[in-house]
């Protein structure tokens, strides 16, 4: 009955935590996949995450089923952190999902349910949006739209390919801390976006999985509240891999605005059958940590705390590697204008994998880096391979 099947690569980005797990130079860098890193090179558990685990061991009374929608205390927690009071003239309702990625691929599959053929998104993206968005079906249209040289975003372009799409088309925007390339727009150019996305009749999707790592807790959900203020309806995805340090725990959410309640009604509806027969229900640890955290003041604080110095370490990590300046063609003195844990810099994938084979420095083939991997050190070892690659 496989006979059809034809076998397929692993994902080349997962599978970089396995190369560098076996590769046995002890001054091995790990750009790679994205995981925040402290200066050792360690993803600790959070401390608010720990302590609400000793209270979620100590009064968790069952482990008996919750429903398709998951934790809803969890999802109003983190519906009051993205919305706060800025969308008076919208309903909102979401379910929470098995992390970002069960969020998008029940995103795409309402799309579809829903009619929309087309979804644009400016390019490159999360790889895995192009497979979530591909597999069901959705016709992509990539919106060329960012400088690599010198790390800008070209709004121009942007909206002038934007303004090729259909009412109902859909558009994928990332809230904040792009991923790969760290590059996000300007408070003003959200405005201009949100502007256009309106005028059009576009279905904006926003996927948000870096809230607090950029310009701040409330600066980073700026963009998503200016979209979804303008436009009818919206869809937001959400992710507590990185924020919250749950990677493995799979916490995630989607919501739905809408300037009615009736047909916010009608689509959740659609979204609890799609959940039900992707998942049933989602795991429940992550989700009740973050609630327990953000029901708490005084793990709440905890929790933004480290969040803060998490953010600030990867300011200065940006700083640092700013200071390296120019190197051959890879300037790396706009870097101080990116968000976030990710940067992508203008290298082949030949040369990603000669500064792997000579320098055991590990990233992703687009040239993207995780600039929290860097440790103690590790940024002027970088600047001394990135010229030894250029000389060669
Ligand atoms: C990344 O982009 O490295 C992370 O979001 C991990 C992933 O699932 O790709």
């Amino acid at each position: 009955p496989f006979s059809k099947l034809t076998s397929q690569p692993n994902d080349p980005l997962l599978q970089l935590i396995t190369a560098f797990s076996e590769d046995p130079r002890p001054h091995k860098i790990d750009l790679g996949v994205g995981v925040f890193r402290d200066a050792l090179g360690l993803t600790p558990v959070m401390r608010a995450i720990k302590a609400a685990e000793e209270r979620l061991l100590a009064s968790q009374k069952s482990k008996s089923y919750l429903g398709p929608e998951g934790d809803k205390g969890f999802v109003k927690a983190i519906a009051a952190l993205l919305f706060g009071s800025s969308l008076p003239d919208r309903f909102i309702d979401g379910i929470q999902t098995p992390g970002g990625t069960g969020a998008l691929r029940l995103a795409a599959e309402l799309l579809v349910r829903s009619g929309v053929k087309r979804i644009f998104l400016a390019s490159p993206t999360w790889a895995n949006h192009n497979a979530i968005f591909r597999q069901v079906g959705l016709e992509i249209i990539a919106i060329p739209c960012f400088d690599i040289i010198n790390q800008s975003f070209n709004l121009a372009g942007f909206i002038d390919t934007l303004a090729t799409a259909s009412s109902g088309d859909a558009v994928l925007l990332h809230g904040c801390c792009h991923n790969p390339l760290g590059i996000d727009p300007t408070p003003d150019e959200w405005g201009i976006i949100a502007q256009h996305i309106a005028k059009l009749n576009l279905l904006p999707l926003i996927d948000i999985a870096y809230q607090g790592l950029g310009s701040g807790w409330s600066e980073d959900a700026f963009g998503l509240q200016t979209v979804l203020a303008a436009a009818p309806f919206g869809i937001l995805t959400y992710s507590c891999d990185k924020n919250f340090g749950l990677y493995r725990e799979r916490t995630g959410a989607v919501y739905v605005t809408s300037p009615d309640q009736e047909q916010l009604d009608c689509i959740l509806s659609n979204i609890l059958c799609l959940a039900r027969t992707n998942w049933s229900m989602p795991p429940d640890h992550g989700a009740a940590l973050v609630r327990l955290i953000l029901e708490d003041k005084e793990l709440t604080h905890l929790w933004r705390t480290e969040l803060e110095e998490m953010r600030r370490r990867t300011l200065s990590l940006r700083e640092d590697l700013a200071r390296l300046g120019q190197v051959g063609h890879i300037n790396l003195a706009p870097l101080t204008q990116g968000k976030g844990m990710f940067a992508t810099l203008p290298l082949s994938p030949n040369q990603v994998e000669w500064l792997r084979s000579q320098h055991a420095i590990y990233m992703a083939h687009s040239g993207r880096i995780n600039i929290a991997g860097f440790r103690d050190g590790d940024v002027e070892r970088f600047g001394t391979a990135l010229k030894s690659l250029i000389a060669a």
